[in-house]
Parts: structure tokens; C-alpha cells; sequence
């Protein structure tokens, strides 16, 4: 276990959390690269053997350490932004192990990362292709491209992180995937390299993902039967992870059940993973400020709020919430765990039997993705410090923003 008890009190590998806030204060996201690495081995041990690429996810965590880390360990990344791409570089990343997807990608950001000699653009509608062919042209390249095929599956996920469904506004449509596919392979300024989908993030059953693998298996097939070979196939990410009581679908047998549907394709398979790498691999640590007791609901108080981890406000997600001393919760209050934003949506937990005290730690869990990454400045609130853990040792990653750095962008016209 990576965070976990000892001597009542709750670490990160072999680092207590309350040394971490000693010295960088709350709220503070923590994450542990032996977690990191033990989720990207389980990839790397589903893949052996098999043509393969892991890109991480970079929107699920996109701290510079948690990058160059992957890096390290010979993963490519999945990007959606030249801001994405930017990170990637500084973090020692390699362009041609990245692939770029979105909706709506820039002038600019096609720009860069044909530059930067990106592994494949994976494009979301016909517009897309003649603006990057015009690029390419101009520029005197041939653009990498792959489709990201909306293969109209259905994830069983939270309506708002389900991408494959035909009203989903990802990806061209299957029925198009075909002609599209002819046009491109039909213009000198691209080469068609790929094929992508991507259903949703959260999934706990696998047979989405299966069912999605079979789909586009079976459309590369039928490319492939019209003289257009493809050299990989990108599955996406999507894999689920434990927040509460969800008994998420083993990687590897994920894994291996898509493995079985690609079948003899030789293409290089790419997956995309975010959650899973990173989830469980960070906490949030706040401190709390009040208790408020009320007829209604009591209420925690704490130092982080809705602008730190956006999930529960915007999702109604679950986080376990741990105290960092281990407590006898029995009998204790109940609390809806709330920060100091103004608004009523920033709830962190709901309805949670907490014996804490002001001055108390507590862990907000399985924060490492879309945590940091979704967080704002809202209400003025600097942006938390991040700390990477590796054994007995605890790295600051990002420095807490300071007060200063608010508006250090901003400036007063001279009316
Ligand atoms: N590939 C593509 C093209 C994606 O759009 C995404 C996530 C991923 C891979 C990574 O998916 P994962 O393995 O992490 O499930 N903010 C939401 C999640 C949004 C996911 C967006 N796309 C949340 O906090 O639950």
C-alpha cells in the first residue's frame, strides 16, 4: 500500500504526511512515484511481447516530475493542446511518441507540433484534415494522421466524461470513417498513419472497451482490404479505478481481452491512460479551519476547496477522505467537508463520519488525476504546492503559488 498507517499515522511510502505539511503547508497535493510506477508496469507487463506504446495521458497530470518520470520509463503521451505538447518537451518527453487529439486544435498548435515531429494528429472532423493538410503543404511537410473514430459505444460512465457516443461532439462518425480515410490517403501533404477512439474515462467494466477494440479492429480491417495499411491503432484510455467500492476491471485482463479482438492486426497498439497511472497515485492534504455545526447538515470546514479538486463539485465524485492521525470514528459527527469558496457547490465530501478537530489533517484520496490538472484560481485562491514522494524522500514538484503570482499577468490601463 502507498499511503497507508504507520504508527497511526497515515504516509506516503515512507514519508508521514504531516511531515509533508511541516514543511509546505496545505492544501498540498502529494503523489507517490512508486505508485506511478507500479501502475505503468502493469501496462508495460500487458503489452510485453506485442508492438506497443503507452502515452500517458497528459491532461490527467500534467506536472513537469509526473511527466519526466513516464518519460523515463519509455512512455510516449497522448496531448490535447500545444500547452500539453510545451510540457512534454521541458519534461524530456519524445515528440515522436506523442499523439495529439481534440476537437478543436489551433493554426498554432498544428504548427508546433508538426515541428516538433509528432507522432500522429489524430483528427476529429473533415475540416480538420483540409486545415492540416493546407499546413503541412505550406510548411512543406507531411503530416503523421490518424481519425479518432467515434465508434458509438456505450461507456456506462458519468454522462460527462463519455466521449463515444454518437452524440458526443469526439470524433468523425464510423459510417464516414471509410470515405474519410480515402480522401486523406488521397493527399500528398498527409500520411495516414493511424486509427483512434477514445469512449470515456471511469470505466469500470471492460466489455466497452472490448466492444470498441472489435469496432475499430474491424474497420482497420476493412481499410486495410482498401490498400490503406495502417501502422498503429490507438484504443485510448478509459480504464477505471477504485474510489470507493467500484471493483474496476483488472489492466491486464483488460488488456489482454483487447488484445484478443485486434486478433492478427500487426499494427502497433497505442493506449492512452490517465486515471489508472496516476489516480491512486496522489492525495489532497488539507487542514481544517471550523467546525459547523447546524440543524440541517454539520459542516468541516477545510483549507482546500473546489478550485483545488474540482471532481466532487463537478461530478458528484466520490473521494475517501482520511484523516491524517488515525482516529476511532465511531459515534462521531456527520460532515459534508466543505472549503471556503463562495458558492454551494463546493462541497469536497458529502456525509462523511469524521472525528476531527480544527488544526486536523486530512487526506483527500485518489486525487492524482484531473486533481491539480482541473485546478483554478477562482475566488483568488493560490494554486496548491505538489510534492512527489519516492521512498523516504519528499520532493516539492510545484511551489505554492503565492499572492504575487495572481495577477502578476494583469495590469491597470493608464485611463
Ligand atoms: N485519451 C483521450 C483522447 C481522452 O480524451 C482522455 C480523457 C484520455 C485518453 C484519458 O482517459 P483516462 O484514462 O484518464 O480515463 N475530468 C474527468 C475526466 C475527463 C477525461 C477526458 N478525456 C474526471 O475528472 O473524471
Amino acid at each position: 500500500m502507498t499511503f497507508a498507517y504507520r504508527d497511526g499515522v497515515l504516509c506516503a511510502e515512507a514519508v508521514p504526511l504531516d511531515d509533508i505539511v511541516r514543511a509546505h503547508g496545505t492544501p498540498c497535493y502529494v503523489y507517490s512515484r512508486a505508485a506511478i510506477e507500479q501502475a505503468y508496469a502493469e501496462y508495460a507487463a500487458a503489452l510485453a511481447g506485442r508492438d506497443a506504446l503507452v502515452c500517458f495521458s497528459v491532461k490527467s497530470n500534467s506536472n513537469l516530475a509526473v511527466l519526466a518520470l513516464l518519460a523515463r520509463l519509455g512512455a510516449g503521451f497522448d496531448i490535447v493542446s500545444g500547452g500539453e505538447l510545451a510540457r512534454v518537451l521541458a519534461a524530456g518527453g519524445d515528440a515522436r511518441k506523442t499523439v495529439f487529439s481534440g476537437v478543436g486544435k489551433s493554426e498554432a498548435e498544428i504548427v508546433q507540433a508538426l515541428e516538433a515531429g509528432i507522432l500522429c494528429l489524430n483528427l476529429e472532423s473533415e475540416a480538420e484534415l483540409e486545415r492540416v493538410a493546407a499546413i503541412a503543404t505550406r510548411l512543406g511537410r507531411r503530416a503523421p494522421i490518424a481519425f479518432r473514430v467515434n465508434p458509438d459505444v456505450d461507456a456506462k460512465t458519468h454522462p460527462y466524461i463519455s466521449t463515444g457516443l454518437k452524440q458526443n461532439k469526439f470524433g468523425v462518425a464510423q459510417e464516414d470513417a471509410e470515405r474519410l480515410y480515402r480522401h486523406a490517403a488521397s493527399l500528398a501533404a498527409v500520411e495516414v498513419v493511424g486509427i483512434g477512439c477514445h469512449i470515456g474515462s471511469q470505466l469500470t467494466a471492460a466489455a466497452p472497451l472490448i466492444e470498441a477494440a472489435t469496432r475499430i479492429t474491424a474497420l482497420a480491417t476493412r481499410l486495410a482490404q482498401a490498400g490503406i495499411r495502417l501502422a498503429h491503432i490507438d484504443l485510448g484510455g478509459g480504464i477505471g479505478i477504485r474510489y470507493r467500492d467500484e471493483s474496476p476491471q483488472p489492466i491486464g485482463a483488460t488488456i489482454a481481452a483487447m488484445l484478443e479482438r485486434l486478433g492478427t492486426q500487426r499494427a502497433k497498439l497505442i493506449l492512452d491512460p490517465g486515471r489508472s497511472i496516476v489516480g491512486n497515485a496522489g492525495v489532497l492534504l488539507t487542514r481544517v479551519e471550523y467546525l459547523k455545526p447546524g440543524a440541517a447538515k454539520n459542516f468541516l470546514v477545510v483549507d482546500a476547496a473546489m478550485n483545488d479538486l474540482m471532481r466532487p463539485s463537478l461530478y458528484g465524485a466520490w473521494h475517501e477522505v482520511m484523516p491524517v492521525r488515525a482516529q476511532q470514528a465511531a459515534g462521531a459527527p456527520v460532515y459534508d467537508v466543505v472549503g471556503p469558496v463562495c458558492e454551494s457547490a463546493d462541497v469536497l465530501a458529502k456525509d462523511r463520519t469524521l472525528a476531527a478537530q480544527p488544526g486536523d489533517l486530512l487526506a483527500i484520496m485518489s486525487a492524482g488525476a484531473y486533481g491539480m490538472a482541473m485546478s483554478s484560481n477562482y475566488n483568488s485562491r493560490p494554486r496548491a504546492a505538489e510534492v512527489m514522494v519516492d521512498g523516504s524522500t519528499a520532493y516539492l514538484v510545484r511551489r505554492r503559488e503565492t499572492h504575487e503570482s495572481l495577477f502578476a499577468l494583469e495590469s491597470v490601463p493608464t485611463w
